[in-house]
């Protein structure tokens, strides 16, 4: 059903099936990818086993290469840099940006499917602008980090210029359906349909960081590790600058900055006018 959806060879042939989760179409789109792989690996097997029923028993490659080569999990693939972090086998490696935007688009995956049922089952309005207002808030850090820190580091290193700009396109029209929801009411028309959509950009968004921008930004020379721990704080600083306007009872901003989130808190009475109960 998912691929009857999608049309080869139309403007959109590289958006998945909208409705499904990102991570099915993740691995359905490497599966895929991986099936040629795959072919080809079978057939080298093949031709090496022929060859060995052939040849007499000879010392098995591990052994003769030493300890070294039991090390498990592949390095990445050379880099023009080297890195602690691009070099380590896979089952050592530190927890890096990737990782964590991960998480992110786990989590805002798995809130958006709870939307959809509480929109299926007519639910009190209080429990959906809840929930609605924790998934933007959710998306508003995360494209933050990106647009801040992952995108231009990606760009210094060279990463497909084109795919960063489409990214930063989709996030903007995903900013423009997070601020309509912000500024309205589940009671309002097409308020569920807002979210539903919101959820259909993400997923679309996210499939392409997943299986275009993310792998480039591992094979590439960036420091992984050393982005996720500015993102970390840089997060930790727009939820205590969200937390501090919440409390006031003003309207969040889309993107707080690091040098005016503090600032914004002290004067935001000011800038903004008092939110009605
Ligand atoms: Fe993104
Ligand atoms: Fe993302």
């Amino acid at each position: 059903m998912a691929d009857d959806k999608t049309k080869r060879g139309s403007p959109d042939s590289k958006r998945l099936n909208k409705g499904e989760a990102y991570e099915l179409a993740y691995a359905r789109k490497k599966a895929k990818a991986g099936t040629s792989a795959k072919r080809a690996g079978a057939a080298k097997t093949a031709r090496t086993r022929s060859a060995s029923a052939r040849a007499p028993a000879a010392t098995p490659a591990r052994s003769r290469l030493g300890p070294k080569a039991a090390v498990r999990g592949a390095p990445h693939p050379p880099t023009a840099k080297k890195t602690t972090e691009n070099t380590a086998p896979r089952t050592m490696k530190a927890a890096d940006a990737v990782d964590l935007l991960t998480d992110d688009h786990l989590q805002v995956s798995a809130l958006f499917k709870q939307y959809e049922k509480l929109a299926k089952k007519k639910a009190p309005a209080d429990q959906r602008r809840t929930l609605a207002a924790t998934i933007c808030s959710l998306l508003k850090a995360h494209t933050t980090v990106e647009e801040e820190i992952l995108y231009p580091a990606a760009r210094k290193a060279r990463i497909d210029a084109a795919l960063l700009d489409e990214a930063d396109i989709e996030h903007a029209s995903a900013k423009e359906l997070i601020a309509q929801i912000e500024s309205g009411n589940p009671g309002d028309d097409h308020y569920d349909a807002r979210v539903k959509v919101l959820g259909e950009y993400i997923t679309h968004h996210v499939v392409e960081e997943h299986t275009e921008m993310f792998p480039k930004c591992r094979r590439a020379s960036m420091d992984l590790v050393a982005l996720r721990v500015r993102m970390e704080a840089r997060k930790a600083e727009l939820e205590t600058g969200e937390a501090a306007m919440v409390e006031e009872g003003v309207p969040v901003p889309m993107a707080v900055s690091a040098e005016s989130a503090g600032i914004l808190s002290r004067i935001s009475g000011s800038l903004f006018p008092v939110r009605n109960p």
